[in-house]
């Protein structure tokens, strides 16, 4: 319950993902874009200033989007110093012309082609967790969405299933450093994951210059071969790197809460059981509910006036997507969870502009897939009702901890 006289700036807990959507709904109103003190930033809570944040990259710069939410201890430093990394290590951090340049070259790479052909090997993956789904009940993220996303990210990078427990324990160290808010002694030891798998992506381009494959660093090595020698291979394993994360925890966190949403809405569930046509619309609404990113960064170039607020040069920004996709002048019935609205659209889930989500048809091929499945062979399913759902405590990232379901087992095992 919001306390309606006080001051949204004061009301702000930038960590707690629990049910941050009242505050948020308070902020549009009373305090669209405000200062909050314990992160350093500027809140930007209404679609329209999201939207414009994103579409003008020149004046809000994505530099900051790789930087943790407090500065690096020497220690730390020294860490990421030694094991070869700074900010370009990784996609969202670039600007133009390097963005324009890279993004350029991975569009010839991350084609419709190499998302449709990943299509049956991911439904297979899915078949096979679904299979091991016993006696009426199961732990959504633990047993199925937790792991398929890191599943599909590695056979498009071509990571080899021996690899796949370090990369996904390094790729948690990664959300952890950037987005949480850990002890200075803590961000030493997940720096040292990072590294790891920094130098993990570095590896995976070596090898595909010594033997090219099926798989996206394949083809950007191809392209490479074949004349285009616009990025080097430290940008080819600076996109690997940016993938193993961004196709990761994103579409885990949406695949999850979206079916605990989906599921908390029983009418929705049964229509999308009966008529698997709607599912598609489905997921733009699981995406546009439930953002996975829920709040990004951006850092102002020069002195601009947002939201009626006057910012400087160097403004630190955190525009809450999560936010902006309830903004009630932008989406009808905002709050309300509708499978068959026509307005999703407008969501801010995948970012806008330049730097819109490269995955975002892998990660909606991915929620198709799932709701298919699952509607298939567990029209029963429904949320058990001895748990509380938790959220991690994160600055950008919004997914629960587990979600346990039940169905009536002897139906459909
Ligand atoms: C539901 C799942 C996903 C969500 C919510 C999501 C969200 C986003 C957002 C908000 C951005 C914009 C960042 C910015 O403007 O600074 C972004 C960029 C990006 N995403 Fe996703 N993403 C998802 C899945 C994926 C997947 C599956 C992949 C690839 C396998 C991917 C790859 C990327 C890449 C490479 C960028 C950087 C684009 C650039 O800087 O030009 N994402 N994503």
């Amino acid at each position: 319950m919001i306390n309606q006289s006080a001051n949204p700036a004061d009301l702000y807990d930038p960590f707690d993902m629990s049910d941050p959507f009242p505050f948020y709904e308070y902020a549009r109103r009373e305090a669209p874009v405000f200062w909050n003190e314990e992160i350093g930033c500027w809140v930007v809570t209404r679609h329209e200033d999201v939207k414009t944040v994103f579409k003008n990259l020149s004046i809000f710069s994505s530099k900051n989007t790789g930087s943790s939410v407090r500065p690096h201890s020497p220690a730390v430093q020294k860490v990421l110093h030694d094991g070869g990394m700074n900010i370009t290590s990784g996609m969202s951090g670039r600007m133009p012309p390097d963005h324009t340049r890279i993004r350029s070259f991975i569009n010839k790479a991350f084609t419709p082609r190499r998302t449709a052909v990943m299509e049956a090997p991911i439904r297979a993956r899915v078949i096979e967790m679904l299979g091991e789904f016993k006696n009426g009940r199961a732990d959504l993220v633990k047993q199925l969405t937790y792991d398929l996303p890191a599943l599909v990210v590695f056979l498009l990078l071509g990571v080899p299933d021996e690899d796949v427990p370090d990369v996904k324990q390094w790729a948690l160290a990664r959300m952890a450093f950037q987005w949480g808010d850990p002890s200075e002694d803590e961000k030493v030891e997940l720096a040292k994951d990072m590294v790891k798998y920094w130098q993990y992506c570095l590896n995976l381009i070596d090898q595909r210059f010594e033997e090219t494959r099926d798989d996206l660093p394949s083809d950007l090595v191809r392209i490479y071969n074949e004349g285009d020698k616009s990025i080097t291979r430290e940008e080819m394993a600076s996109v690997c790197y940016t993938m193993l994360f961004a196709g990761h925890e994103t579409t885990s966190n949406v695949l999850a809460e979206g079916i605990r949403v989906m599921l908390s809405h029983r009418h929705s569930w049964e229509a999308i059981c009966k008529d698997q046509a709607l599912i598609p619309n489905a997921v733009n609404e699981m995406l546009r509910y439930s953002p996975s990113i829920f709040a990004w960064r951006r850092i102002t170039t020069q002195p601009v006036t947002l939201g009626g607020v006057d910012l400087p040069v160097d403004a630190p920004l955190v525009v809450v997507i999560g936010s902006a996709n309830r903004d009630e002048t932008c989406f009808a019935n905002s709050e309300t969870f509708d499978i068959l609205r026509d307005d999703t659209k407008e969501m801010m889930t995948f970012g806008h502009g330049v730097k819109y989500c490269l995955g975002a048809p892998l990660a909606r091929l991915e929620g198709k897939i799932v709701l298919e499945e699952l509607t298939k062979r567990f029209p029963s399913l429904r949320l058990a009702a001895d748990q509380t759902v938790e959220y991690r405590s994160n600055s950008a990232m919004r997914g629960p901890k587990s979600v346990i379901v039940e169905w009536d087992a002897d139906s459909n095992e």
